[in-house]
């Protein structure tokens, strides 16, 4: 079969279209074909072995799919070949991937392939992070950063169908409108405005209940200065490089909550995860919760995908197309 390898450590450079070995089963797996791929942020992070999964050389990136299942192991009795799924799993970008039964969401007839691909971990990751490390109500004010991108553009449709006030930030103002359109109620280009002046200002001096940062270095200290009184940030990426150092005598003052947040945690977590992924079906199936695919590759021009994403002109989610 056709896949994306890698043989040494670097960045979309070290990608290479090739041919591949079949993955063969093993107890409790399956083997999906791939009908549409999702690029990750994390997956620019896994060539430079900068991820909490670890490469093994030569190792195929990639975290998640969906497609349809193409054969199962004698021990999985709960799914069967020719059944439309997703999943959530390593080795993504290729032909057919070997997952483990307990990795697959059944897709439903709602839901197309491509839409499928670009669910899991973009709106998971923004679930968790609004009604898993923070429980979101009514009326409470939220900072999403990168607002625009994949993890972005879901975290403002959560937060909205919470009862949130939402503000997106974008680092151009090509972007602004798309996050508008998917119903922030302020859009801040953190590029050309001081983003904790405007919060503080469109919040009359209180400042926001939560803010979604997975930019790090550039967006961390400013966000704490724009909390509300019991505000919270949520740390769960690093696109803009790595927080300075936090000084915890930051968060007396306001009594500031600052907490971190990894996806594949709650994978094993069964009762959590199942919550999450009930409640975005639910909401993709009451039209609340769109995931705009902003670009489409063919699988082999992946490191075009990668640079494209460096790039920040990305919007939504990216795919590769096997
Ligand atoms: N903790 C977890 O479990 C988890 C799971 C999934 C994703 N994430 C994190 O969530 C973030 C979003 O992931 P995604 O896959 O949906 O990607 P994405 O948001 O589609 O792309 C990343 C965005 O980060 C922003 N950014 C800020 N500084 C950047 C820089 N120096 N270089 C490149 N981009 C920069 C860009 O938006 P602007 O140009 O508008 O600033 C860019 O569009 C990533 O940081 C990712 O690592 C974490």
């Amino acid at each position: 079969m056709k896949g994306i390898q890698f043989d040494r450590i670097g960045g979309p450079e070290v990608m290479y279209y090739t041919d591949i070995p079949m993955p063969e089963l093993r107890p409790g797996t399956v083997r999906v074909r791939n009908h549409a791929i999702a690029v990750n942020f994390g997956d620019l992070f896994f060539t430079r072995n900068e991820y909490l999964v670890k490469p093994r050389l030569p190792d195929t990136p990639g975290m998640e799919a969906a497609g349809v299942i193409d054969a199962v192991a004698p021990d999985v009795t709960n799914l069967k070949p020719g059944t439309r799924v997703a999943y959530i799993g390593m080795g993504s970008y290729a032909e057919y991937t070997l997952i483990r039964a307990g990795r697959i969401m059944i897709l439903p007839d709602y839901l197309s392939f491509e839409e499928g691909a670009a669910f899991p971990i973009a709106v998971l990751t923004a679930w968790h992070t609004i009604h898993t490390c923070h429980h979101l109500t009514p009326g409470q004010t939220v900072i999403v950063h990168s607002a625009a991108g994949g993890v972005g553009i879901a975290a403002v449709q959560i937060a909205k169908a919470g009862g949130a006030r939402v503000f997106g930030t974008v680092s151009s103002d090509g972007k602004q409108q798309l996050v508008r359109d998917f119903g922030a109620d302020e859009v801040i280009n953190y590029e050309t405005q001081d983003f904790a002046e405007a919060a503080m200002r469109l919040t009359e001096g209180r400042g926001v209940d939560l803010i979604l940062d997975a930019v790090g270095k550039p967006t961390l200290e400013k966000g704490l200065a724009c909390l509300a009184p019991f505000g919270h940030l949520v740390l769960y990426g690093r696109a803009g490089g790595l927080p300075d150092r936090l000084d915890p005598m930051r968060l007396f003052s306001k009594s500031l909550k600052v907490s971190g947040f990894a996806v594949p945690m709650v994978y094993s977590m069964r009762e959590i995860h199942q919550r999450g992924v009930d409640d975005v079906f639910r909401l993709s199936r009451e039209g609340k919760l769109k995931i705009p695919i902003g670009r489409k590759f063919p699988l082999a021009e992946a490191a075009g995908a990668h640079r494209y994403m460096l790039s920040r002109q990305s919007t939504g989610k990216l795919l590769l197309m096997p």
